[in-house]
């Protein structure tokens, strides 16, 4: 497969589960992504270890701090070889630029979390920001496109109007997926793969239904064929 859609969210509290499931993917048919929980129980080890394997890792750290630190560390998970990493978008300007400039144009691929999808207007409302949870979506991706960031992590039902808004060359990748006959787990805003890939998402992280299949790489399959169906649709 030349670019795989789907990137598995390797969420375990240490290295051996990871390895487990990874002894049941292919670096071919998907990428993988290591977050703040088996990133603090393994270390860096874990990251290296997965690119040995041949997978493309998107180290999701989601960085935000004041730029020095941000440029800094996002400078260290690029040395590390990772694909793709992530920070704040409500960082701000300065801390995006800076982010931007610490890593080199065309190499690992950096990307913002607009707002958190647990976030509602409510909880938007506590920390003084009164808009509509889709519209500071919307003003925050214009802010990371506008300091030259790839992309943005969204949700799948977000995706068709940033599609609209921020052209086809706007890397979007959205969390939030389950097949059509899966458990939702505890994610509410949910789409399944072929909703996500006909709103635009480019790629799509998906977690359990892939780590808790009884064959993690026959659902993997499964995935990437309706992806594929899709984007030949789209
Ligand atoms: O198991 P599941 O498919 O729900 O996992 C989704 C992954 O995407 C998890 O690693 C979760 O932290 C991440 N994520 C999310 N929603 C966001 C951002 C990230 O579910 N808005």
């Amino acid at each position: 497969m030349n670019n795989p859609r789907i990137i598995v969210a390797l969420d375990f509290s240490g290295k051996e589960q990871a390895l487990i499931l990874a002894s049941e993917l292919d670096p071919m048919f998907c990428r993988v992504k290591i977050g703040k929980e088996l990133f603090t129980a393994a270390g860096p080890k874990i990251v290296e270890i997965f690119i040995k394997k041949g997978f493309e890792v998107f180290l999701d750290l989601k960085f935000h701090d004041i730029p020095n630190t941000v440029a800094n560390a996002c400078r260290v998970a690029a040395d590390l070889g990772v694909w793709m990493i992530n920070v704040h978008a409500l960082g701000g300007k300065k801390m995006l630029i800076a982010a931007r400039d610490a890593l080199p144009l065309g190499g690992t691929k950096l990307v913002a979390v607009t707002l958190l999808t647990s976030m509602g207007p409510d909880d938007l409302e506590s920390i003084g920001l009164n808009n509509e949870p889709g519209i500071v979506v919307q003003n925050l991706a214009n802010l990371a496109h506008s300091c030259g960031l790839d992309g943005v992590v969204c949700s799948a039902l977000e995706a068709k109007q940033l599609r609209k808004e921020m052209g086809a060359n706007f890397c979007l990748v959205t969390p939030g997926i389950r097949p059509i006959d899966a458990l939702t787990d505890d994610q509410s805003r949910i789409a399944t793969p072929q909703m996500a890939i006909q709103n635009g998402a480019d790629y799509l992280v998906i977690g359990r239904p892939i780590s808790q299949a009884e064959n993690p790489l026959l659902m993997l399959q499964y995935l990437n064929k309706e992806i594929e169906e899709q984007l030949a649709a789209n």
